[in-house]
């Protein structure tokens, strides 16, 4: 691939306009000597105004999620790429969320512009847990537990029931859930099956991953170990 495109894919701009950054003498090698469109792309030795680029294609980092941010790119309120650099939004292929949590659901929100590994996350096939701890309106009943585990809840307007969930609980009103699939506001859903109101929702864990030390708001990129954990380690 042409450096000029390559460029434009990670959203530093339109072709015409990373052109220009070129003629301008913006983009350069390590050492500062000028780089030109056609040069050889090499990632790592190229900057812009001294800068090096942006993580290359095959991007995956975590974010923790604050409440009020929406998954979507088409809401018109705050979204969760404004808490990243606005160039992450500009790239080709695109940073997509891997599944989403609700606006007002808080905790570890995955994203990648790698279409097979985001699939490979989602698919049923990987029994990836979603780990949830949520607050309730209600005390607990007491068979809950029992039920989501059950294999055979059946969720309104569903026509397949829930695959066997476990619950734990934390307090007369707090539970710990752990999720083997991702339907559209499960928790949610579930506690409402139940007689019960999720009031908050967050999310600590994705398989092996933690948010760990992540403040509310912040990112960070991802490597083939935080992947290895996510797939078969365990994080304290
Ligand atoms: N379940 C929900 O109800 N909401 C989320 O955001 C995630 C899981």
């Amino acid at each position: 691939m042409k450096l000029v495109k390559h460029l434009a894919n990670l959203g530093y701009g339109s072709r015409k306009e990373v052109a220009w950054m070129f003629r301008e003498g913006r983009v350069t090698d390590a050492d500062g000597e000028v780089l030109y469109q056609d040069d050889p792309l090499d990632h790592d030795n190229v900057r812009v105004d001294g800068e090096p680029l942006d993580p290359p294609q095959g991007l995956l980092l975590m974010l923790h999620k604050p409440a009020g941010y929406t998954c979507s790119t088409k809401d018109k309120g705050r979204i969760v790429y404004d808490l990243l650099p606005p160039r992450f939004r500009l790239r080709d292929p695109v940073l997509s969320t891997v599944g989403r949590l609700d606006r007002e659901t808080t905790g570890l929100l995955l994203m990648t512009d790698d279409g097979q590994l985001l699939h490979r996350i989602v698919s049923p096939k990987s029994k990836l847990a979603k780990v949830y701890e949520a607050d309730l309106a209600e005390d607990l009943r007491g068979d809950e537990a029992q039920l989501f585990a059950s294999g055979t809840l059946m969720l309104e307007s569903e026509t397949t029931p829930l695959l066997p969930a476990q619950m734990e609980v934390l307090g007369p009103r707090r539970a710990r859930v752990v999720l083997h699939e991702g339907r559209y506001h499960q928790v949610r859903r579930m506690f409402a099956a139940v007689g019960n109101n999720v009031v908050a929702l967050h999310r600590p864990r994705i398989g092996g991953l933690a948010l760990g030390d992540l403040a509310e708001g912040q990112w960070r990129q991802l490597g083939q170990d935080d992947l290895d954990v996510l797939f078969n380690g365990s994080q304290a």
